[in-house]
């Protein structure tokens, strides 16, 4: 295992990702880590993040020296790379040198970790202050206008840093970079790969439920599945998967469920049939945080009874969760797993049952785990499908929801998504929220008519994390084709509306 000590910078999740893209296991540790932590975990070699500008900028974080001395390879980024400068007896300025963004490297000496490299190229940087003088014992091998020194290494103490953010897409070199460290620098061998991942997940998973029985909640989505498939393989039929139709999916989701899952994985599935349930409960609600309060209640009462029933038949003692590697990281777990009492922690699972959870997804990323549902063999409509919200349709048709209007939206919902991976789409779209605008009408004309109908909107946005996002500027032939198709399609539609708004101010739902 690699550990990335983060600094505080946003970006020890991507240097983790990147570790991994060259094949090496990594994960993040906080980086007020003591020394005796860090070394006790015996890790093949550590990565030192960015975080505040500089060693001198007020509140930065302390960095042991005996990090560097452990006998453990490190690689220091940005502050971590000032940082080793500074403990190990090189200068680092406190002159206010500010160097930000797309920046000339030249390579003086292309060393090992710059071996084989152009001697300049484009690197990302953002840092205040800067070294000026490497620690004894290290060869300077590249620098930038405003950096003298912008790389060192010491390849006989397996110690290395760079200025600049070799993680980010801005550092075209930057991956191999980071694969020179591992590979040459600290000798780590690649073999971290998909099929390793789930050789060694299946192995745990069995170790783990033995001859138990274990219940896992599928919601269509990728996360779900992935994790549901990777139990079924461990345990096979000792797992039972429930899916609770709501009637607020998008068009196929069912099938893809219950025909393409269950053909892929041969899990044994027990669906729940609540559409006509969870219309009787939305009547006559349109507040949204009302929408979604009722959803999740309806939503927890469902899971829970089938949970029980199964439960009783099969005296199930494990509950998959599809948990992923961010939210671990996020809520400062570490990497075990844990026994709760299910209410705590899992919205409404039965008081008197306790599970012992199974999160084989607690060590991936999101990209890991579409892999890893690829190399599973699952069905790519669920493995690539984009982010869609647990409360479905339901917080699209903005007003009450209804049968029919459940059925006009998943109409138009469904020409929108098929045009949209036609025109080759879907990898630049993060999600494309196709909204009912129910208690609006419009007049219009279509043949000799005048037509009295709702509007669609679409609401295409680019992001990376959902928390801002930009609307994507799509084709004109596109936006043209699906508004074309919806309003000769569905009947009762007849304008198409493009949300050009930003997160924020707008949220990429509109409810
Ligand atoms: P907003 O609308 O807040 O959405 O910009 C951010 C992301 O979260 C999704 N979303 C939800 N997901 N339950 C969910 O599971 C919800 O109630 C919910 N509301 C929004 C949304 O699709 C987007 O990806």
């Amino acid at each position: 295992t690699v550990l990335v000590v983060d600094y505080g910078a946003q970006y020890a999740q991507l240097i983790a990702r990147r570790v991994r893209e060259a094949q090496v296991y990594s994960e993040i540790v906080p980086g007020d880590t003591s020394v005796e932590e860090i070394v006790a975990r015996k890790p093949a070699a550590l990565i030192l993040s960015g975080g505040p500008s500089s060693v001198y900028a007020e509140g930065a974080p302390a960095v042991d020296p005996e990090l560097f001395t452990a006998g453990i390879p490190v690689l220091g980024l940005c502050y971590g790379f000032q940082a080793m400068a500074r403990a190990l007896g090189g200068e680092v300025a406190p002159d206010g040198t500010r160097e930000y963004g797309r920046t000339e490297l030249t390579v003086t000496d292309p060393g090992t970790l710059h071996g084989g490299l152009p001697t300049t190229h484009p690197v990302w940087m953002s840092h205040g202050d800067s070294v000026v003088r490497a620690p004894e014992g290290f060869t300077v091998t590249a620098s930038s206008e405003r950096a003298a020194v912008a790389a060192f290494e010491d390849t006989g103490r397996r110690l290395a840093g760079v200025q600049y953010h070799p993680e980010v897409g801005h550092s075209p070199y930057g991956q191999q970079v980071l694969s020179r460290f591992l590979h040459e620098i600290a000798g780590i061998a690649p073999g971290w790969t998909t099929s390793s991942i789930i050789d060694d997940t299946v192995a745990a998973v069995r170790a783990q439920v033995g001859d138990g029985r274990a219940i896992c909640g599928l919601s269509g989505g990728v996360d779900s599945a992935v994790a549901a498939a990777l139990v079924q393989r461990a345990i096979g039929d000792q797992l039972t998967c429930v899916f609770v139709d709501h009637g607020l999916l998008r068009a196929g989701e069912r099938e893809q469920v219950e025909r393409d899952f269950v053909a892929a994985t041969g899990a044994k599935l027990h669906t729940v049939d609540v559409a006509d349930r969870f219309l009787a409960a939305l009547a006559g609600v349109t507040d949204p945080e009302t929408k979604r309060k009722t959803i999740g209640r309806e939503f927890i009462r469902v899971f829970e009874a089938a949970t029980t029933e199964v439960a009783a038949e099969e005296h199930v003692g494990f509950l998959v969760q599809g948990t992923l590697y961010p939210d671990v990281v996020e809520s400062g777990g570490g990497s075990g797993t844990a026994t709760i009492k299910s209410h705590h922690n899992v919205g409404g699972l039965p008081d008197d049952i306790e599970f012992a959870l199974v999160e084989p997804l607690r060590a991936l990323f999101k990209d890991e785990v579409r892999r890893v549902g690829r190399e599973l063999g699952l069905p790519e409509a669920i493995v690539g499908r984009q982010p869609f919200p647990g409360p479905g349709l339901g917080i699209r048709i903005i007003g009450e929801v209804t049968h029919d209007r459940l059925e006009t939206l998943r109409a138009a919902d469904a020409i929108a998504r098929e045009e949209l991976t036609a025109a080759g789409l879907d990898d630049t779209i993060w999600q494309c929220p196709v909204v009912l605008l129910a208690d609006v009408r419009s007049v219009g004309v279509q043949g000799d008519g005048r037509t009295y109908g709702h509007p669609i909107v679409l609401r295409p946005v680019s992001s990376e994390d959902a928390m801002t996002a930009d609307w994507t500027r799509l084709p004109y032939e596109v936006l043209e084709r699906i508004s074309t198709r919806i309003t000769n399609e569905v009947a009762e539609v007849n304008r198409v509306v493009l949300d050009v708004t930003s997160k924020p101010p707008g949220t990429i739902e509109w409810e």
